[in-house]
């Protein structure tokens, strides 16, 4: 007896130290190598193959990066394939550019849901990209052939690029594929990727707002959650069912693989396995770069979008008009602010600077420990903080050209994009009309969402917090000029500003636009706008970027040897590379947790909450009439749980990122049971630190989605096309 449990205790220890559950986001092509017992130990029936397998149809080939024309590589969000015709959900965050492009006032898709009754009623998104993951490889032998350690870092890169373009090239050839190679472990090492992309992505279906978004900015980056965030979306491809561009007589994809999708549901503890495309996180960071985000950047940066914000909402909340022309821009802006101010409190919570400065004391022994490990190690860690300390007034800097100057009021990044216009000699006549119509195209979109009043508070606002936070020294000469000329008004010089540029409406603009010459470039010169917009980025490119750049080359080399060198001093962890818009595996359990003292939180929501909530007076919970009605008459068909509730959604342990979002949620048996969308409030430092106790991500029960499509939309017959298991 006492043996046996030694044992165990032993193997359990064993596995304690190779990988960690929930934490990591795993290379789909090492799970066999690394995770596969791990998962299945943690209730896991499939084996590795059934996610990644490049002889045969897998689980992968049902999930999509979806990214845009151009950079097709930098996926903003993930989808996954529920039928053979090419039906594919993602989240209505993710959809949402392509909804509000079709929404007129006449057909308010947000504002009222769309479903496309019919092939011929789905619509067209130009530029959206969907990639499916054909194989990849590690090819760090061949990208860093001839790479040495005393190499200058330029010298270094220039090879590396030369190296990626040669293997690119080689796995593009006689195929229709797209390949990209992508650096790990920062530049430890590099992996390709190839890609099957698609370009003919049509709209399907979308509910309202008021269920796509139900809560909307209140709720965001909350649990408990509420939110019905699905849009549909089908994949067309040509004839030989190969990607082809937008055309009539484009026929919906047949997929290699689709997800069966499960009414079984989840319970507290449940595996649950996520595929998708996290963007970007930074887990290996050192204490130096946690303290400049969360003690200068970040509440910085905090700081101007608060302000930002409460102007927004202000004139938002007094015009209904103003309501749909900011919301867009409003959610943009509210998103990160909400999880910088998440992570902060998260990693004051674990401690997370002291439990850096722990790990870099060991590091420092260990390095410190063989004259050869010496020779390569030691004193980074006291260079990297030369380096930040070098870099953080530089990068205080930036964040304020970046928040409150090119972003503070966006009619000064509107007068940016005239840069190239005004470059335009006599010479270059044939270059001008082109440019013309690129400007005027995009600043009639620009000006669908402007309010004169609230652009002028925003100016204002944030030069003066430009100006207030940082000293001469950083403030480009246009701000210097404007405060004595103003002696501090903003508000002023923002009245002034606005009465005299081309950029206060769209008839100004048009004008200029529509009668502008060669010669007329000096007009521009005269602009306040323009040239305050000028001035801040002549101020960037020449006395910011330069040495900010010059000084994060070196923080990059170093954390690319201290990373090294962790790895080398804990030879039995497994690590999982930070996130790099590259398909990844995340894998936990459904569970609850315990936000605060006193408070428990259960793993699921249902409909019961939306009813909670519902509120017509405030614009973020009003139900819809007939989500009431379904409701009241508990008509839930087949979608209940055992208890008869309807589920909405539910939270789990799977390490997850933005660019998840829309991320297929899958159990055991490989089958769909719901779509990733957000992460909880008091677990959002995981792009940082992961905390199995309390960082939890939020998904959409498809059982909600399934419900939705059919008893609120009346789109049942796209359930047809679907493979539902009960
Ligand atoms: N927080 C989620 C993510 O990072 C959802 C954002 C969209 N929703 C919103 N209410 N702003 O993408
Ligand atoms: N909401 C994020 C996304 O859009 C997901 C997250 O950050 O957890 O990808």
């Amino acid at each position: 007896m006492r043996k046996i449990s030694l044992l165990l205790l032993s193997a359990l220890l064993l596995i304690g130290s190779t990988v960690k559950a929930d934490e990591g986001m795993w290379i789909p092509m090492l799970l066999k190598k690394y995770n596969i017992e791990d998962m299945q130990k943690a209730g896991f029936k499939l084996t590795a193959e059934d996610i990644y397998d490049i002889n045969q149809a897998c689980l992968k080939d049902a999930v999509v990066g979806l990214g845009r024309e151009g950079r097709p590589f930098r996926h903003f969000c993930t989808g996954e394939l529920v039928s053979d015709q090419g039906l594919m959900i993602t989240n209505h965050h993710c959809g949402y550019g392509a909804i509000q492009s079709h929404s007129t006032l006449e057909h308010d898709y947000l504002k009222d849901g769309f479903w496309a009754m019919s092939r011929e009623e789905e619509l067209a998104n130009e530029g959206i990209t969907a990639s499916f993951l054909i194989r990849m490889a590690d090819v760090t032998t061949k990208v860093l052939d001839g790479v040495t350690d005393d190499m200058k870092e330029s010298d270094r890169q220039k090879l590396i690029k030369k190296h990626i373009k040669t293997i690119v090239e080689e796995a593009e050839k006689d195929t229709h594929y797209r390949a990209s190679v992508k650096a790990y472990f920062n530049g430890n090492q590099y992996f390709m990727a190839v890609y099957e992309i698609f370009k003919d992505v049509r709209l399907v279906g979308a509910p309202p707002s008021a269920i796509g978004k139900f809560g909307g900015d209140t709720d965001n980056w909350m649990w408990p959650r509420h939110t019905g965030d699905f849009s549909m979306f089908r994949i067309y491809a040509g004839k030989d069912n190969k990607p082809a561009s937008y055309s009539n007589d484009n026929v919906p994809l047949q997929p290699k693989q689709s997800f069966k999708i499960s009414l079984k549901g989840v319970n507290q503890d449940d595996f649950t396995m996520v595929f998708g495309y996290p963007g970007t996180t930074t887990e290996y960071l050192t204490s130096y770069a946690l303290k400049m985000m969360t003690e200068v950047d970040n509440p910085h940066k905090i700081k101007i979008r608060t302000k930002k914000l409460d102007l927004m909402r202000a004139d938002m909340d007094a015009s209904p008009m103003v309501r749909i022309q900011y919301s867009a821009k409003y959610a943009g802006v509210a998103n990160s602010w909400k999880r910088w101010q998440g992570e902060i409190k998260g990693l004051n919570r674990l401690n997370a600077i002291e439990k850096k400065e722990a790990l870099e004391k060991r590091f420092e022994e260990w390095a410190n420990s063989t004259p050869e490990l010496k020779k390569k190690y030691a004193g980074i860690l006291a260079k990297m903080k030369t380096y930040y300390d070098q870099v953080t007034p530089l990068s205080l800097a930036r964040d304020y050209a970046i928040e409150a100057g090119f972003r503070g009021a966006e009619t000064v990044g509107l007068a940016g994009s005239f840069k190239t216009l005004s470059n335009l000699k006599k010479e270059d006549t044939d270059k001008v009309q082109p440019e013309l119509d690129k400007l005027k195209k995009e600043s009639a979109k620009f000006f669908k969402n402007f309010n004169l009043p609230t652009e002028k508070k925003l100016l204002a606002a944030t030069l003066k917090m430009y100006s207030d936070n940082l000293s001469d020294e950083f403030l480009p000469e246009e701000i210097k000029n404007i405060k004595k000329k103003y002696k501090g008004d903003f508000e002023m010089f923002a009245e002034k500003a606005f009465a005299k540029s081309i950029f206060a409406s769209q008839t100004k603009l048009d004008q200029f636009i529509d009668n502008y010459k060669v010669s007329q470039a000096k007009k521009l010169g005269k602009d306040p706008l323009f040239v305050l917009s000028n001035s801040i980025s002549f101020f960037y490119g020449s006395k910011i970027a330069p040495d900010y750049n010059k000084i994060m080359d070196q923080i990059d080399k170093l954390q690319r040897t201290y990373m090294a060198g962790l790895m080398k001093m804990q030879p039995e962890k497994v690590f999982y590379p930070d996130a790099n818009s590259t398909f990844r595996v995340h894998y936990g359990k459904v569970s609850g947790y315990k936000p605060r003292n006193a408070v428990t939180y259960a793993h699921y929501t249902t409909l019961e909450g939306i009813i909670e909530k519902d509120n017509p007076e405030i614009f973020d919970y009003d139900v819809p009439q007939k989500l009431r009605d379904l409701y009241d008459s508990k008509d839930f068909g087949d979608y209940v749980n055992a208890k008869g509730e309807m589920p909405v959604c539910f939270a789990a342990t799977n390490h997850t990122t933005g660019g998840n979002s829309g991320s297929p949620v899958l159990n055991a048996n490989g089958e769909l049971i719901g779509l990733n969308f957000d992460r909880a409030w008091e677990g959002v430092m995981s792009d940082l630190m992961y905390d199995p106790e309390i960082c939890r991500n939020v998904s959409l029960d498809i059982r909600y989605v399934l419900f939705i499509v059919d008893k609120f939309a009346g789109a049942g017959y796209l359930l047809d096309e679907m493979n539902i298991v009960k």
